[in-house]
């Protein structure tokens, strides 16, 4: 299946947008998102105008959209020009719900200046996620980040300036250099400015990344697994004390008012169309993922075609397993919307993996919802493979396990 097979597998429901922006000041040396050193230059006009074309290419597919999500790399390298112009391509092109959430993401820097959050806050941007990673200045040189602490505390208090309504911070667990202690402090000092949302990613040592490289050269040593859980799980507990809630097995929010619309509503299994390089789609069972290759991706979009790379068209099975897995990652899973897709209980089709993870303490179940325990949510991403089909539960990943 390639760009011109895709043509009728949208229907007329509202979909979430996400468009891809692959350009960042400098890369991070951890980062494993596809993106390229831009220094102070500017996005090409090529990759932006690729953009628009891309989006004009799916106008007469679907007409209504739930969320847009510009993720990256980092959108806010786009210029005040760009920005408004991408706005008004996608917001002419499709119409916006009334409870549309529009998220941004954002690096803190000069890049994400005032004026640029002013224009976006013009098309009603409604969240703002932002990296942070560590507060320590010493483990964010030591892992090659591209900004330092005071950088950070600048552009967070220009976006409560702005009152923007949700500000999401993206901590990480796992940093070379950190111990439980400096973890620790950056996580206090990061809540006690009260973010509604706080992101809290294990840091996963790609083969390919530059840190993996010099960890490998300098012989240097990486916290182990066992230690990183250690970590994570104070982290959870002291957010859970500190008036936040789980938002689901990675996130946190101060209340629902903070939703993630597009994260829930995709994992829930609604409609996500992708632009730009390399960017996945997900559109009524099928699963298709956008060129990698910035020629190739060109050269498609110049010849009016959807610039698709790959597709997979999965199995009703696999679909329930979907619901499945995100149902757990939720962390509080109403087992009647199984029932409600797919016509047939849950427990008939996984009771016997629900038992196990009953056993192992990893969920609970509650009447009419299986809930997540604390244990299981740290868990999550390592018990839901216990559902993976066995050809996909083998693939090796990309990254090293730690000892
Ligand atoms: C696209 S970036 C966020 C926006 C902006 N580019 C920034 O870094 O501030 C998404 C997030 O992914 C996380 N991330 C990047 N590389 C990672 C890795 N190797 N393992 C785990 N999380 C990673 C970081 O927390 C980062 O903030
Ligand atoms: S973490 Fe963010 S800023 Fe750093 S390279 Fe990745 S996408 Fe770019």
């Amino acid at each position: 299946m390639n760009g011109r097979d895709i043509i009728r597998v949208y229907e007329d429901s509202p979909v979430h947008l996400y468009v891809h922006i692959p350009y960042c000041i400098k890369k991070c040396e951890f980062c494993y998102y596809q993106s390229f050193d831009l220094h102070d230059k500017q996005i090409p006009e090529e990759y932006f105008n690729a953009l628009l074309k891309e989006i004009k290419l799916y106008s007469d597919r679907f007409h209504r959209i739930r969320s847009v999500y510009w993720g990256g790399g980092t959108p806010t390298m786009m210029d005040e020009r760009q920005i408004e112009r991408l706005c008004q391509t996608i917001f002419s092109t499709f119409k916006p719900t009334d409870d549309l959430e529009f998220c941004v993401e954002v690096r803190p820097g000069a890049e994400t200046s005032v004026d640029k959050i002013h224009r976006l806050k013009d098309f009603s941007v409604r969240r703002i996620s932002m990296g942070c990673q560590s507060m320590n200045d010493v483990i964010l040189r030591a892992n090659g980040r591209n900004h330092r602490r005071n950088a950070f505390l600048k552009t967070f208090n220009m976006l409560r300036d702005e009152e923007i309504h949700t500000i999401n911070v993206d901590m990480m667990s796992g940093l070379l250099g950190d111990t439980e202690e400096t973890f620790m402090e950056s996580i206090e000092e990061v809540s006690a400015l009260h973010p509604e949302n706080i992101t809290l990613y294990k840091m996963q040592l790609y083969y390919n990344s530059h840190l993996y490289r010099k960890i490998r050269r300098e012989n240097t040593p990486l916290m182990t697994d066992d230690e990183e859980i250690v970590c994570a799980r104070r982290a959870y507990e002291f957010l859970l004390n500190s008036g936040y809630e789980l938002a689901d097995n990675f996130s946190f929010r101060t209340g629902p008012e903070h939703e993630h619309i597009f994260r829930t509503a995709t994992w829930r299994g609604e409609d996500m169309v992708g632009i730009g390089l390399s960017a996945h789609s997900c559109v009524n069972r099928v699963i298709y993922q956008n060129e990698p290759d910035l020629e190739a991706y060109y050269k498609s979009i110049n010849e009016g075609v959807l610039p698709i790379k790959r597709a997979y068209v999965y199995s009703p099975y696999e679909a329930m397993v979907r619901h499945f897995i995100f149902g757990i990652k939720r962390t509080c899973y109403d087992v009647r919307d199984f029932y409600r897709n797919f016509g047939v209980d849950l427990e008939r089709i996984f009771g016997k993996e629900i038992d196990e993870l009953a056993i192992g303490e990893f969920i609970e179940r509650e009447d009419n919802f299986i809930r997540t325990t604390l244990k299981g949510t740290l868990f999550a991403d390592d018990i839901v493979r216990a559902v993976f089909p066995n050809t996909q539960s083998t693939i090796k990943m990309g990254f090293l396990e730690r000892s």
